[in-house]
């Protein structure tokens, strides 16, 4: 996958910029607070749905606008080859529209998993310390990516537990009568439980395999990396789908009491966490902040492969600032094993980068690119349909879903 150019339009400090990519690595750098995040955030867009660091929509768009844009053309050179373009528009006060080829698309959920996309910023580095809502965070993203009926599964799943939770609050008269109802309820989460699990599983075992290759690059073979899937089944119900949904329903059922104390659902796919482990002890007490560092790559790294694994083609890239928080060694190695894949970095400067490898650099200043080195400004020609495409934006306004919203949204007491 290759993101060729991206236009940005009233979209946070960018007011109207065009910014081309190369294969291989692109250096965005500039200043502290001068919208190279921001460009990235535009393009991870598309990957995912939405922001991965805006909690509203309108907090895309530029102070003072009405809406912000963002159109990014991109190849695709998997299984199939093709030119795609996708587009949002971000209106401050309604919901975003996405478009596949200029044609308007009726759910965001659509566009998912057209553009793939692995982001690592600094956040990522804590993934092994951090709450177990971060890791099936991790988990939720990287999946819905390669698998969109995920998505709806998950959304599926967090307004069946927001139901069942209404009526374990109740006050135990009025419950009375919602008993039949809870059981359908409990019925429907066993489901989807046994569903996503499965999906979890077979990715964390992927997962597992590629971390374990890429440590054993990173540290010669000495330090071993585990990674497995911690829930509320045991690995013989995951023989079959039957095993595992009759599992869950059982835990529902037979907690209740425990559970109308709590006032909310207690088993689930919602309590998932990944196992992380390095030589045989668990990462997160026993580990160093630099193994748990090379853990966090290697974790992001192993992204990579699997959804080139899924569609013939490696994702693009996104590094934020995060080759600045590594050491020299796992900085060199990121970018000796990103070779022949596409990347888009940001960093203060560009000092520090093997000028030879990068294809690309890009600064910014103020939300402007005043340097492109590969691709001038003189050489980017306006597109007359994109003038068009925008008129026939601002004429498409409705509703949508926006049913990505909820993924990871519940929350627990972890
Ligand atoms: N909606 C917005 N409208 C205008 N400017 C914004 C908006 N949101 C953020 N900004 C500005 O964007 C800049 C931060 O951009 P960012 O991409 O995070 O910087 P960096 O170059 O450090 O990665 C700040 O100057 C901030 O004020
Ligand atoms: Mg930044």
């Amino acid at each position: 996958m290759y993101c060729k150019k991206i236009k940005l339009q009233d979209f946070r400090n960018i007011e109207n910029e065009e910014i081309e990519f190369s294969d291989g690595i692109n250096v965005i750098y500039g200043e502290n607070a001068q919208g190279k995040t921001n460009i990235l955030e535009g393009i991870y867009l598309f990957a995912r749905g939405k922001s991965f660091r805006a909690f509203k929509d309108k907090e895309l768009v530029r102070f003072d606008k009405g809406c912000a844009y963002a159109i990014m053309d991109f190849e695709k050179n998997g299984i199939s080859k093709s030119q795609m373009t996708l587009g949002v528009e971000i209106p401050k006060y309604q919901n975003k529209r996405f478009y596949r080829n200029k044609v308007k698309v009726s759910k965001t959920s659509e566009i998912i998993g057209e553009f793939r996309s692995v982001l690592f910023c600094p956040s990522h580095l804590g993934i092994i310390k951090d709450s177990p809502s971060v890791r099936r965070r991790f988990l939720d993203v990287a999946i819905s990516q390669l698998r969109p009926i995920y998505i709806k599964m998950m959304n599926q799943y967090n307004h069946v537990v927001e139901s069942r939770n209404a009526i374990l609050k109740m006050d135990p008269k009025e419950r009375a009568g919602f008993v039949d109802m809870l059981e359908v309820y409990s019925s429907e989460l066993a489901y989807l439980c046994a569903d996503i699990a499965i999906m979890r599983e077979e990715y964390i075992k992927k997962l597992d395999s590629w971390v374990k290759v890429f440590f054993e690059e990173m540290t010669r073979g000495k330090e071993k990396p585990k990674i497995t899937y911690e829930n509320n089944a045991e690995e013989k119900d995951f023989e079959n789908r039957e095993l595992l949904k009759n599992k869950y329903f059982e835990l529902l059922k037979n907690n209740l009491e425990r559970e109308y104390k709590y006032g909310a659902t207690l088993y689930g796919i919602h309590k998932d966490d990944l196992k992380i482990e390095l030589n045989g002890k668990d990462a997160r007490f026993y580990s160093s902040q630099g193994q748990q560092r090379s853990l966090a790559l290697a974790m992001k790294m192993a992204e990579g492969e699997i959804s080139r694994e899924y569609s013939g083609e490696y994702p693009v890239f996104l590094f934020d600032d995060v080759l600045s928080e590594l050491d020299d060694t796992r900085k060199q190695f990121i970018l000796s094993s990103i070779d022949k894949r596409q990347v888009i970095i940001t960093a203060c400067d560009k000092s520090g980068f093997d000028k030879t490898k990068v294809a690309n650099f890009i600064e910014i200043k103020n939300g402007q690119r005043i340097e492109n080195y590969k691709f001038e400004k003189e050489n980017i020609e306006e597109n007359p349909q994109e003038e068009d495409y925008e008129k026939n934006i601002e004429e498409n306004i409705e509703d949508d879903e926006g049913d990505l919203d909820n993924i990871g949204s519940i929350d627990d007491e972890d």
